[in-house]
């Protein structure tokens, strides 16, 4: 199949500019919209009897995964473990009966993460595959298949299917939830509004494309960076630091917000711009402190929110980018759109291959 860049410079951007359309895609095939119901497409699945779920997966796989973890807890009430699959695979998972494994990758063959795959099967666990590949070998493997219809992603760097990983994600919370007898009828009704509103969303935030390139040399510049976030823009802010590093080679390092002052508030000053993911919502304030502390010891602060947050909190920042006013359940989904144009106007700004970066691979199918 032949793909082409279209009027873009690179099928990063490309990725990047598709989101709406992919993310419209994927949420179809989960969400009914005249009955304002969540679905799942897979047949006769009982999902009552999940007891616990663990989480595996690599890169930026499993920052989404990380995001996920929020809303299982919050929506389903059921315990969440997670990690990277090249840890899960050697340590002793503990995996009772009736618990759900859900591999997350856009490829469906991550060596480490099929190897996970495999290890929880042999510990009876049911298996769930978020992927983008639908032939892939972990798609084959698992027990459900929930695809993301991100199409092919060609970008070394993922983007697109990033944020249709988060979508498939938040509608099996919402299932999972409303499974377990968690989520009343108002509040499924909520939840599927909120998700269609993701797609016009994600068009909002692009449109302040010009504007994070306009900031992209003070970036370009530096020799650190820091990514500061909480609740689900903690791994927001891990994705941002992975991104940055991945294509403009930057030392970029993600932290929750509030564990700044156990370490890298060392590192402050006015060499290393600190990007802070603060959308409104209940953390904003204290995200919003852990910012002050920046600024007090001359952090160069770039802060991503909203109007209301940047009226709020934006004085003494280098740099602001404001993104549309959106429900806390979908603001992991938009601002991903921040980052990742950051990311990539940072490396165009130096130069780097951005779709084939150094010593990275699309797929890693070795260990
Ligand atoms: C490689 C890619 C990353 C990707 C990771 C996991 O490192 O460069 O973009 O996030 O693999 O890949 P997967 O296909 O399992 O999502």
């Amino acid at each position: 199949e032949l793909i082409s860049k279209g009027n873009h410079r690179h099928y990063m951007l490309k990725e990047i500019y598709e989101q709406p359309i992919v993310v419209a895609q994927t949420l179809r095939a989960y969400l009914q919209r005249m009955e304002e119901q969540v679905t799942l497409p897979i047949p006769d699945f009982d999902l009552s009897a999940i007891k616990r779920v663990t989480i595996v997966a690599c890169g930026t796989s499993y920052y989404a995964g990380m995001v996920a973890k929020y809303w299982f807890e919050q929506f389903a009430r059921v315990p969440v473990d997670i990690d990277v699959a090249s840890e899960f695979r050697y340590r002793a998972p503990v995996m009772e009966e009736g618990g759900l494994m859900i591999v997350i990758s856009q490829s469906g063959e991550t060596a480490d993460t099929l190897a996970a795959l495999r290890h929880a099967r042999s510990e009876g666990q049911t298996i769930a595959a978020v992927v983008n590949v639908p032939t892939s070998t972990m798609a084959r493997e698992a027990d459900l298949l929930l695809p993301t219809h991100a199409g092919p992603e060609i970008g070394v760097a993922s983007t697109k299917a990033f944020s249709c990983q988060l979508a498939v994600l938040a509608a099996l919370a919402a299932n999972l939830a409303k499974a377990k007898g968690k989520l009343d009828e108002a509040e499924e009704r909520r939840i599927v509004r909120h998700l269609a509103e993701a797609p016009a969303s994600l068009n909002a935030a692009l449109a302040y494309d010009e504007s994070i390139q306009a900031m992209a040399g003070v970036i370009a510049a530096a020799r650190d960076v820091l990514y500061l976030g909480r609740g689900t823009d903690y791994p927001l802010a891990l994705e941002g630091a992975l991104k940055l590093k991945e294509i403009s080679y930057i030392h970029a390092e993600g932290y929750a917000a509030g564990e700044m002052k156990h370490g890298p508030i060392a590192l402050i000053d006015d060499a290393v711009p600190v990007i802070v993911i603060a959308p409104s919502g209940p953390l904003f304030d204290k995200t919003v402190s852990n910012m002050q502390e920046v600024q007090a010891r001359d952090g160069k602060v770039v802060l991503i929110s909203d109007y209301d947050g940047i009226q709020a909190a934006g004085d003494g920042c280098i740099a602001t980018i404001t993104m549309p006013k959106v429900h806390p359940l979908i603001a992991p989904l938009v601002y991903a759109v921040p980052v990742q144009l950051l990311a990539y106007h940072v490396a165009v700004a130096k130069g780097t291959d951005v779709d084939q970066p150094r010593n990275l691979a699309k797929s890693v199918t070795v260990e």
